[in-house]
């Protein structure tokens, strides 16, 4: 696997690569890579000839009492894991690459009808981080396909509204959940939860998949259910950010006949914030 740190030397290497013919795939990722990354990497070479991903934690993506100082940072074993799947190329670029002229000056890309509800409530400014720190990766790397987890499924939205209304020439694939054996799902962030909490950790996919249950034998009763997952949580000693039965494309909250919905949550263990969502396909009510 070829590396660069340097926006120049991974354009000049992608330029032969595109000359040749090649298709080119790209998985933006902030490191600490788990199976879950590794599956979005298999995902874009079924589709690609060669695949691009960088690592850069972006520190315009997380508000000032976030952690971005202590969000793990392993290169040497993400550069191992990735090589060992066969990805061709990383691009870990340090921040002065990205952000030449500061961050504080940086023009930046705002999705605003999606970017301040459910996780943006509550991270004030992170989603623009995000979709400013992606459009420039796109602009870098000019892949044909982008691969982004489920998992972060407001993320995932936000990303395909900004290549919708951009008219970015960008197809984008999106790579299941993976969870561990008691469903939590796969996150860099598992590794702050304390040994303690870890057993009820899954209570959040547990109260999410039980909301997706009722929504499956018709309970439309949505704030109730909402409720009643948030209880749940916190029965089971954490503190529910929110958890919201919502449209799946735009994310405005449900109405009674939307047939594909997405179920997202998130809560605070005392050590880290775990968000989780279920999407479901309902039946188009009988009028
Ligand atoms: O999902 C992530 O790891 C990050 O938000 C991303 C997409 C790499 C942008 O920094």
């Amino acid at each position: 696997m070829q590396v660069f740190h340097h926006i120049q030397s991974l354009r000049n290497a992608l330029s032969e690569a595109r000359a040749s013919g090649k298709r080119i795939g790209f998985v933006p990722t902030m490191g600490n890579l788990h199976q879950a990354h590794l599956e979005l990497v298999k995902l874009a070479q079924s589709r690609c000839d060669l695949v691009v991903a960088s690592i850069f934690v972006n520190r315009l993506q997380f508000g000032l009492n976030e952690d971005w100082d202590k969000y793990p940072r392993t290169l040497a074993a993400d550069t191992k894991k990735l090589s060992a799947v066969g990805c061709s190329m990383l691009f870990c670029p340090g921040e002065q690459e990205i952000y030449p002229n500061g961050m504080d000056q940086q023009t930046r890309v705002i999705v605003p009808s999606m970017a301040n509800v459910l996780c943006g409530a509550s991270r004030p400014g992170h989603f623009e981080g995000v979709t400013t720190v992606v459009s420039k990766l796109f602009n870098i790397v000019q892949p044909q396909v982008a691969v982004f987890g489920l998992k972060d499924y407001q993320q995932l939205a936000i990303i395909r509204r900004m290549v919708e209304d951009l008219c970015v020439p960008i197809e984008l694939l999106e790579g299941p959940i993976i969870r561990e054996a008691d469903g939590l799902a796969m996150s860099s962030r598992n590794s702050f939860i304390f040994a303690e909490e870890r057993p009820l950790a899954n209570i959040l996919q547990g109260s999410l998949a039980g909301i997706a249950t009722q929504l499956q034998a018709g309970n439309r009763e949505f704030a109730q259910l909402e409720q009643t997952a948030k209880a749940q949580i916190l029965a089971a000693g954490f503190r529910p950010d929110y958890v919201s039965i919502c449209e799946s494309k735009s994310l405005n909250p449900a109405a009674s006949d939307d047939q594909y919905v997405s179920i997202l949550g998130a809560m605070y263990t005392r050590s880290a914030r775990l968000i989780d969502n279920i999407a479901v396909v309902l039946d188009k009510p009988n009028h």
